[in-house]
């Protein structure tokens, strides 16, 4: 049995009624069935509430007033301390201690966010991520490949882990025979988050050690790669920094790693359960981009966080500077006054886009990637693969955090 965190007092400015008790890392119910949880929740709970567990925080959970928090970064900051505060932390640190990553842009507020987010601009565009569409099928066709005689597989580590990170590698310029590390750094990587914030800094400088050798080695002689290119930009009329590229690689390296694994996780474990879904998309694939959006949508699984930077009022609380705002993207997704039906899974769902890759100024730059990613797993997984179910011996297993995860998932076919 899993223990939650330790409750912390409820201070002054909230009232009683805006309370609910919700562990966003060990609640036994998110752990058994997330989604189904996330359901509960919004038939339990107020759109927003506040929720002693996990040090104590504000949680929305309603699709518009995660909409609203998110496109109104002056009192919802990405910042996890106000400038001047950082600027004093990293003045008092020891002048020997090595310089700990950040992962710009995705921690900062406008106007700083918009001038470093722009240099990664155009590698993520559609026209840039369709040209490496045919190598990451080939990637997804030699993982499939060499499972398929088995007639079964975990599909996270077989499949869902392998795939991204070698993607990753190659967009890089990093050598494949580095898959183990990288796979290996994700896992820790991901323990780190959810141990400490010093814990998860001290992971940043650690991935930004693995990246440096080719990180330095491009500066002089450029390839065909997002490092080389990253090198060839400037902002402000400033040339890139080694310090700013650590940052990039960092950034790169958390946003677009995990968070495909558990994209194509929900969605494999989706189809894995619903036989008929995948006769469907199999006898006609010019379905499975509509299925991608709505696996995302049905399967939202980020939580991106704010500070509260200046006195604001959400969900009709009022809220102080300081206090922590958990923006549970899997509750906007659910939300049955957004959405009909919203548990359902409809192919041709009309009018309203998902959520799940955020909104406002942060909203994914990683988001055609990641699409692109997604349609072509489940393209090769339903053109080679005979129809696949989950294994009813071993059942999925779930953690949570900023993330809602899956840590195995066993399939298996004829
Ligand atoms: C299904 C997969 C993915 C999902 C669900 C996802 C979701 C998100 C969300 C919700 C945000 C907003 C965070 C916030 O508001 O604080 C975000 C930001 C970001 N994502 Fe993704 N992401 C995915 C894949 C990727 C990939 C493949 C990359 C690229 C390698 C990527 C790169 C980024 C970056 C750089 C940001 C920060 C943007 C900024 O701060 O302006 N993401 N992502």
């Amino acid at each position: 049995m899993t223990t939650l965190t330790e409750p912390v007092p409820v201070p002054g400015h909230i009232p009683p009624e805006a309370v609910y008790d919700f562990d966003l890392r060990f609640d036994p119910g998110l752990l058994a069935n997330p989604h189904e949880r996330v359901r509960e929740l919004l038939r339990e709970a107020p759109p927003v509430f506040w929720t002693p567990r996990n040090g104590g925080r504000w949680v929305a959970i309603g699709h518009r007033e995660i909409f609203d928090a998110s496109r109104d970064p002056e009192h919802f900051s990405s910042s996890p301390m106000p400038k001047a505060e950082m600027e004093a932390l990293m003045a008092s640190l020891p002048a020997d201690m090595p310089r700990i990553p950040q992962a710009v842009p995705i921690l900062m507020d406008p106007p700083e966010h918009t001038r470093y987010r722009a240099p990664l601009q155009g590698s993520f565009s559609p026209k840039a991520v369709q040209a490496r569409k045919e190598s990451i099928r080939e990637l997804a066709n030699e993982l499939i490949d060499a499972v398929v005689a088995d007639g079964h597989c975990d599909f996270i580590p077989a499949v869902a882990e392998p795939l991204p990170v070698r993607i990753f590698l190659r967009m890089m310029g990093l050598p494949e025979a580095r898959l183990p590390e990288f796979r290996d750094l994700v896992h820790e990587f991901l323990a780190a988050t959810l141990s400490s914030d010093i814990e998860a800094a001290l992971m940043g400088r650690k991935v930004a050690d693995a990246m440096l050798d080719v990180i330095q080695a491009r500066r002089e002689d450029p390839q065909d790669d997002l490092i080389s290119l990253l090198w060839a930009t400037e902002i402000d009329g400033r040339p890139m920094t080694l310090e700013l590229m650590e940052d990039y690689a960092v950034l790169l390296f958390i946003a677009g790693l995990d968070t495909v694994i558990n994209g194509m996780g929900f969605g494999v474990r989706h189809l894995a359960a619903n036989p008929e879904l995948q006769a469907q998309l199999r006898a006609d694939p010019s379905l499975i981009p509509d299925a991608t959006e709505e696996l995302l949508r049905r399967y939202t699984f980020t939580i991106p966080v704010r500070r509260v930077a200046q006195a604001v009022e959400l969900g009709g609380w009022q809220m102080l500077p300081g206090d922590w705002l958990a923006l549970y993207l899997p509750g906007a997704d659910l939300d049955p006054r957004e959405y009909e039906s919203p548990e359902e899974f409809t192919l041709k769902r009309q009018g309203k886009a998902h959520i799940a890759f955020g909104a406002g100024v942060h909203r994914c730059l990683g988001s055609h990637l990641a699409r692109v990613e997604l349609q072509v797993l489940y393209t090769q997984m339903l053109e080679r693969l005979p129809p696949f179910r989950l294994d009813p011996q071993r059942p999925a297993k779930f953690h949570s955090g900023n993330i809602i995860a899956l840590d195995s998932l066993p399939l298996r076919w004829d």
